[in-house]
């Protein structure tokens, strides 16, 4: 079955943390995308596992983004780079998205994950990476600074 996020050189920012964070947020997607596609829409004894690991999947994929913007914006913050308020308003607008999906579905198992969410939250990881934080990695490069591997992409 063809990846519903396959990673993408141009995802690359050069940055190892960085990519490699991007890399685990791409495959807990991709994870739980599988999972929906063998979940039912409404919750029955027979598919109940299946919206338990959903519901712990999505919260990985909830935990992973959270703990990865934390870390860009620390970053941000250490390098005193100028666009961390906006960026930060990115993030803090997908976090809110994510959380009221999950409170408002996916923990109560009362719906699943709607495509269309899934699409559109693949999308603006894509346009995110590729154009937010590959200005963040410019911004770094221009400096000639270099970002420490971490052990926050093996979760
Ligand atoms: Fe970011």
């Amino acid at each position: 079955m063809t990846a519903f996020l396959t990673w993408n050189k141009d995802w690359l920012l050069g940055i190892d943390a960085l990519d490699s964070q991007h890399k685990v947020l791409a495959d807990r997607l991709n994870r739980l995308v599988v999972e929906c596609r063998h979940t039912g829409a409404a919750p029955t004894e027979k598919n109940g596992h299946s919206r338990d690991l959903l519901a712990r999947l999505f919260q990985e994929l909830y935990i992973t983004t959270k703990e990865h913007f934390s870390f860009e914006e620390a970053l941000m913050c250490a390098e005193d780079y100028p666009g961390l308020a906006a960026h930060a308003r990115e993030h803090v607008m997908l976090i809110a998205e994510l959380k009221s999906t999950f409170v408002n579905g996916v923990k109560e198992g009362r719906c699943k994950l709607d495509p269309e969410f899934l699409q559109a939250l693949k999308s603006w990881l894509i346009a995110h990476v590729t154009h937010s934080d590959r200005e963040f990695a410019e911004f770094l490069k221009e400096k000639n600074r270099s970002v420490p591997a971490t052990s926050q992409s093996e979760h």
